[in-house]
């Protein structure tokens, strides 16, 4: 785990979201303590739980993406799921568990990823002689038998008719000089995973903690195709088969589990769409069913996976919600006792607008600059046309509703409509965009009440 500082995690958010200090502060003194309690003797460190969150703000002032960046901060594995996805037909009861399922599937792919990559240079290698073979294959009587039991057709090279060890040599290094790459060979090509498997495995079988795939694959027989592919190819399609067998699948799977056990984040947002009033009829039955759910996993409890049972004790949750017509008080008692730490996310104003649009990273008016750009055509914004669009993202969202700086991608992509448009004919190729521009463009369908319900 990476061990950042508070302050120094607090100021990595800081490069993408602007103001919210509290909830960074709040999210940066959880992750620190995860560090923290991994320092421990293993006996206390069992008996200390996260402090689990509930983000709660209007839409748009930034929860998600507080979340996102965490996300991308910390090498602890990461999952977002919205609450309201488990009130939908068809997902009652413990399918609140495929959260955990999921965020150890996404570990176990990363690590996979990681490990595969890993042994790279080693997977050329192999491969690398799997193509000579192919090209050279070995051709005395006395391996005629090797030979069939080696799936891969051979194309020999008619100049050679007696294969030498120096001959294979030099074809080697015809092979690293990619001079090679546009012979075709044949290739027995073992075809992934069948898509009726896939199928399966996704309605739920796999909460019983089997693994179908692996099941049914040692059952059925091997499914290869033989395919004519070019040299290079070959090369990607056998190094990556190559990579897949290096991977000590055993050792990913426990550390997957270890890892999301110790240090996973789970981001449960819209929890205020499952927060009922408790009354006995409708939909609310099934919201407070989700809570009845998520309780224990949020608790403590062991879920079953296809890669092993995972103890839930530690895993950091962080809620969200803009509970609007809810409270924090209308979850189930239980529930609200398991997320301590309430943080409010303030709404935005013209300042803070002012800043998004050009301070983060990845602000919207630096986004379009790189955009023309591509076009050749450079835009400038003045700083009073910055301003004027922050206004006029607070007046909409005072008159229509308040969508916070969500306004903001609405109403730059109104403004530079016509420019978006017509960027690879300009003739004028250095654009300047200030107030009055904006004004121009923007203001007539602000006046207009019923048009920018529409448009804004
Ligand atoms: N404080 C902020 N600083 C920078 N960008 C922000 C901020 N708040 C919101 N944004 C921008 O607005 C967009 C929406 O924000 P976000 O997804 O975090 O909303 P939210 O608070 O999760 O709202 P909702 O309750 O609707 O899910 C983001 O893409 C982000 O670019
Ligand atoms: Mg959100």
């Amino acid at each position: 785990m990476k061990d950042l500082k508070p302050k120094e995690i607090v100021t990595e958010l800081d490069k993408y979201i602007i103001g919210q200090k509290d909830a960074k502060k709040s999210v940066a003194i959880a992750l620190r303590n995860r560090w923290r309690r991994c320092q421990l003797d293993k006996d206390l460190q069992e008996e200390i739980n996260p402090k689990n969150i509930i983000l709660i703000g209007p839409t748009g002032v930034g929860k998600t993406e507080i979340a996102r960046r965490l996300a991308n901060l910390t090498d602890s594995p990461f999952y977002k799921v919205e609450a309201s996805k488990f009130t939908e037909v068809g997902y009652v009861g413990r399918d609140v568990e495929s959260m955990i399922r999921d965020i150890v599937e996404l570990t176990v792919n990363n690590l996979r990823g990681r490990q595969q990559d890993a042994v790279q240079e080693q997977a050329v290698k192999i491969a690398e002689e799997r193509v000579l073979d192919i090209l050279l294959p070995p051709s005395q009587p006395k391996q005629a038998f090797e030979m069939e039991d080696q799936p891969n057709s051979v194309e020999s090279i008619e100049s050679e008719p007696v294969p030498s060890a120096s001959t294979r040599e030099k074809l080697r290094t015809m092979l690293r000089k990619g001079k090679l790459d546009d012979r075709k060979i044949d290739l027995d090509v073992t075809a992934q995973s069948s898509p009726m498997v896939e199928i399966f495995s996704n309605t739920g079988i796999e909460e019983m903690g089997i693994n179908v795939k692996d099941m049914l694959g040692n059952l059925m027989p091997k499914n290869t195709n033989r395919r004519k592919l070019s040299v290079k190819d070959a090369m990607k399609v056998l190094t990556q088969e190559e990579a897949a067998h290096l991977v000590d699948m055993e050792k990913v799977k426990t550390e997957a589990i270890e890892m999301v056990e110790q240090s996973g984040i789970i981001f449960i947002d819209e929890i205020d769409k499952i927060a009922g009033k408790g009354q006995s009829s409708g939909p609310e039955v099934s919201k407070e069913g989700v809570q009845r759910d998520l309780l224990p996993i949020v608790e403590g409890s062991s879920v079953p996976t296809k890669y092993g049972t995972v103890k839930t004790d530690h895993i950091l949750f962080i809620a969200s919600g803009a509970f609007h017509v809810s409270k924090p008080s209308d979850l189930i008692p239980e529930l609200q006792g398991r997320f301590p730490i309430r943080v409010e996310l303030t709404s935005l104003g013209a300042h803070e607008f002012t800043r998004i649009l050009t301070e983060p990273k990845n602000a919207l008016v630096l986004q379009y600059i790189a955009l023309l750009r591509t076009e050749g055509v450079v835009i400038t914004f003045t700083q009073d046309a910055v301003e004027k669009i922050a206004d006029i993202a607070v007046e909409v969202n005072a008159t229509t509703e308040n969508i916070g700086a969500r306004r903001l991608h609405t109403l730059m992509e109104k403004l530079l409509e016509e420019i978006l448009f017509e960027a690879p004919d300009v003739a004028d190729k250095a654009i300047t965009i200030d107030a009055e521009f904006v004004t121009k463009q923007l203001m007539d369908i602000v006046e207009n009440q019923d048009l920018s319900r529409y448009i804004l």
